[in-house]
């Protein structure tokens, strides 16, 4: 049964001008929120706005425009800073998405302190982008890379964790959502037990921050991570959360621009947080999207949308299981949404191709984790991912071209 909620997913949707177009000669029906959510006018608006009225360069001018953009750039911080409850701006840096504040962790936190042995610890389920910086910096200080398993269900086992994690680990990044397979990661749990360790914890947030409630404070994670286009917000920019005590003593990871207080040839002074991570002219445009995209959340309500979404998840799990020809790949018991499959005998780039004539946008491949397809044996698989302005009649439409889809490769 799904529970009730006072949500007007109509209304939501209606903000959303995305969905006035046809594709293919059908309405849209976007299930590749996963990839990248669509944006509300007031995010678009946001953004024009900003270049038809504001538009400067930031933190430099004096003159009126510099200092409007910078305000709105700014203020922008100051959303993204209470979103995740981080408690000071110095603790929030904007960077180009999810991947690039890994790196920026990955250069400048754990490779200066990373010894001959020592080890870095991540699961099965992460996406490429939280498995490539550690091999390169495994690899740059003849360190090892370690990998918690995860389950048939797609569940990290907590109790492979414990055997994993010992006085070489120096450091753990664990997704706090699969983007492969939908499971929410036990996080609170393993960062506490790294902490007990004495290892450092990074979650990628990527797929958490649009589809949980994240306090950075009552996690205590020492840095969470996310991209502003896959919480209704533009592409390009994206968000490292940092404990401020730890930002502090790590080098700069981009020389130039923001970063610098004083330049000699004797030597730099650089700037204080969080400017010291922003090399060069920011994304200004896609901060202040970003903030308005938080703006946006906080109207409708993440709590509401997360139960919106939970039940989309329910039922679209429920009417997959009845086709005996799907399988549902990850079925962890805590998860949440997006649902991925595969369909006997049908390649999922074919389940895509066919699903985009009727209209459905999901995405179809190894979502970016070729780990996990290997893990259960697959090249690939379908994935239908949610966002807020999903429907029950998308899951509908999804579980109708299934069917037809079946019945076309027979
Ligand atoms: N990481 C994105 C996805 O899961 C692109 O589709």
């Amino acid at each position: 049964m799904t529970s009730e909620i006072n949500f007007n997913v109509e209304e939501v949707r209606s903000n959303f001008p995305i969905f006035k177009r046809l594709v293919n000669n059908k309405s849209l029906c976007y299930l590749d929120s996963g990839a990248s959510s669509q944006q509300p006018s007031c995010v678009i608006d946001s953004v024009c706005n900003l270049h038809k009225n504001q538009y400067s360069n930031i933190h430099r001018g004096v003159h009126l425009l510099s200092m409007e953009s910078t305000s709105l750039y700014e203020s922008a911080r100051g959303k993204v800073r209470d979103f995740i409850n981080a408690s000071s701006l110095k603790e929030v840096i904007f960077t180009r998405g999810a991947t690039e504040s890994i790196n920026l962790v990955a250069q400048s936190q754990v490779r200066p302190n990373l010894q001959k042995g020592d080890e870095v610890l991540i699961s099965h389920m992460e996406h490429h982008s939280n498995i490539v910086p550690w091999q390169i910096i495994c690899d740059q200080s003849q360190a090892t890379l370690k990998v918690i398993p995860i389950n048939d269900k797609g569940e990290i086992d907590i109790n492979e964790f414990k055997l994993l994690i010992n006085e070489k680990t120096k450091f753990v990044s664990i997704t706090h959502i699969s983007n492969a397979l939908g499971t929410v990661n036990p996080i609170k749990e393993i960062i506490s037990l790294s902490h007990n360790n004495g290892s450092l914890v990074l979650v990628d947030g990527a797929q958490g921050a649009p589809h949980s409630i994240v306090d950075v404070q009552d996690l205590d994670v020492d840095f969470y991570v996310f991209s502003g286009h896959k919480l209704y917000g533009p592409t390009g920019i994206g968000i490292l959360y940092g404990k401020k005590d730890l930002l502090e003593k790590m080098p700069p990871y981009q020389g130039g621009g923001d970063m610098i207080l004083s330049v000699r040839f004797e030597g730099t002074e650089y700037n204080e947080l969080p400017y010291k991570f922003e090399a060069g002219t920011p994304n200004i445009s896609g901060a202040v999207g970003l903030g308005k995209a938080i703006d946006f959340i906080n109207e409708v309500g993440l709590s509401k949308i997360i139960k919106h979404e939970d039940n989309l998840l329910e039922y679209a799990i429920s009417e997959l299981n009845k086709i005996p020809e799907v399988k549902i790949i990850g079925n962890a018991k805590n998860k949440a949404a997006l649902v991925s499959f595969i369909i006997e005998n049908i390649h999922p780039h074919d389940i895509g191709q066919f699903f985009d004539q009727d209209g459905i946008a999901i995405r179809a491949g190894h979502h970016c984790a070729q780990p996990v397809m290997e893990r259960y044996g697959i090249p690939a698989t379908a994935r239908a991912s949610f966002g807020m302005y999903n429907t029950f009649s998308d899951i509908d439409r999804l579980i109708n071209s299934i069917k037809n889809v079946i019945g076309i490769f027979k």
